[in-house]
């Protein structure tokens, strides 16, 4: 039995989801080479920055980070301990070279598609910290292996974070073929890949054995899914939600972030056919200028984008959307915002994010030279913000008067209440005894207060 005292990880998340769900998966790594994760960054003997490239200023960010990381580093080895320090993530990936050059105290420095080798970094990291620190370099791994990753990392467990509970995070497909002139994404992530329908099923199963209800599935681009069976046979995202269905005690799927051109119909058909499947989708459009849509390299025109709306609201009339928009691309004109406003008028979301363009070096859209005043940019993000924030609140109010079933995940903020989520991911609280939670209830929605609702219990329906 080893009686050393565990080592410490701390690993700070920038970004999207499947960085969450990367992280959980370093920490799975990690444990059996005796690192325990912490949410104290100053107990931490080992702290890793799992980095976010889409939008600017991500690598200042990191840098500002290293800085401060650098200070707690030096407290340590004055006192006789040390702090590794490793960047993990999209920057990394980018700048490898470039942050293990100018940020010296960094032991590794290895994007996403690395992570199934960590532990091998971290021994020759460990092993470099007996060199002459002028003769130290990190260790760099950037490389695009040919090996599935996923195939090489522990799967995900019950005891350690990604079963958090009731909810968890399944990456079924990472990178992307798109190259929407903006993002950086197929540079970062590489080429999509699926995960194999086996060891999905396989994942899902032992979540749902340790207590998970809902899981909602990943990808860059997750409905472009096309994961092979054991015949070999590639088998689309509709298809695996049929599968993942079947799976005892997962009672909600959900998947994130889908592309409007891989709605296929299968999918589609899928959300007609099962309740499992939570009538939420988040399908960004950017857009809704046909003019900017094909700088954007987006492969389809607003009006195709409303007609696959309409198509999946007939297979599935509650269906809400939520989106992503960007302001100010190149070139775009006050009519071409004005066509994003009426397809956000047009479409009704229940929830959307939004950004200011910004240049990402090594996109297509960096050698694009009619760049949009700032000011212009913040003046239209306010105005789109304040039209999707309308929406939101009016979605909330509409679903007052309904019962919805909910997920009850935890106490609540007050005494006596507990709080879940809605089919459409919209926070709920209610009254009710902490005995609730793990189950999905009735509740009937009886007010809204900030991004939120406000519920009554009816009765259980699953426990
Ligand atoms: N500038 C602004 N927003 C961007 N996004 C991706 N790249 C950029 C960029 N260069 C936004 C898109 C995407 C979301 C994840 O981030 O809206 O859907
Ligand atoms: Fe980026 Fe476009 Fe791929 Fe989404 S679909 S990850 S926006 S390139």
């Amino acid at each position: 039995m080893n009686q050393i005292a565990p080592k410490k990880l701390f690993i700070k998340t920038y970004g999207c989801q499947m960085n969450v769900y990367d992280s959980d998966r370093m920490a799975d790594a990690l444990a059996p080479h005796g690192y325990a994760p912490t949410q104290d960054m100053a107990e931490a003997d080992l702290v890793l920055l799992n980095t976010c490239h889409i939008r600017e200023k991500a690598s200042e960010k990191v840098f500002s980070e290293l800085g401060r990381l650098k200070e707690l580093q030096n407290e340590k080895r004055a006192t006789g301990g040390d702090l590794m320090i490793g960047v993990a993530g999209c920057v990394a990936q980018a700048e490898g070279e470039e942050i293990a050059r100018r940020a010296p105290m960094v032991d590794m420095v290895f994007g996403p598609q690395a992570y199934h080798r960590l532990p091998d970094m971290l021994a020759k990291a460990e092993g470099n910290r007996h060199m002459h620190p002028a003769l130290r370099r990190a260790v760099v791994d950037t490389d695009f292996p040919e090996e599935d990753k996923f195939a090489h990392l522990p799967a995900a467990k019950k005891d350690v974070t990604i079963g958090r509970g009731l909810t968890a995070f399944l990456t079924v497909q990472e990178g992307c073929d798109k190259f929407c002139s903006f993002c950086v994404v197929p540079y970062t992530r590489g080429a999509e890949v699926s995960r194999p329908v086996a060891q999905v099923v396989e994942e899902a199963r032992r979540l749902a054995d340790a207590g998970v209800k809902e899981i909602t599935l990943l990808g860059q681009n997750v409905n472009a899914y096309h994961g092979e069976d054991v015949s070999g046979r590639a088998v689309g995202l509709g298809e695996l939600a049929y599968l993942l269905a079947e799976i005892p005690g997962l009672e909600r799927l959900r998947y994130t972030t889908s592309h409007p051109r891989d709605m296929d119909d299968a999918l589609i058909a899928a959300h007609r056919d099962l309740d499992f499947l939570m009538p939420y989708l988040h399908l960004p459009v950017q857009s809704g200028s046909d003019r900017i849509l094909k700088v954007m390299n987006r492969k389809h025109t607003a009006a195709e984008y409303m007609r696959l709306i309409e198509r999946i609201k007939t297979a599935r009339p509650d269906m809400a959307f939520s989106g992503d928009f960007i302001v100010g691309f190149p070139g775009e004109s006050d009519a071409d915002f004005e066509d994003t406003l009426k397809i956000i008028r047009d479409v009704g979301y229940s929830s959307a994010y939004s950004f200011k363009y910004s240049t990402r070096p090594g996109t297509p859209g960096a050698n694009l030279t009619e760049q949009i005043d700032e000011a212009v940019k913040v003046e239209r993000l306010a105005r789109l913000q304040d039209l999707v924030n309308k929406q939101t609140s009016d979605f909330h109010a509409s679903c007052v008067g309904r019962t919805l079933p909910v997920l009850i995940e935890r106490v609540g903020r007050m005494p006596g209440q507990v709080g879940g989520r809605s089919p459409y991911l919209q926070a709920v609280h209610l009254e009710g005894s902490t005995d609730l939670i793990g189950g999905i209830h009735e509740v009937e929605i009886i007010g809204t207060s900030t991004n939120s609702l406000v519920g009554r219990l009816r009765q259980a329906v699953a426990a």
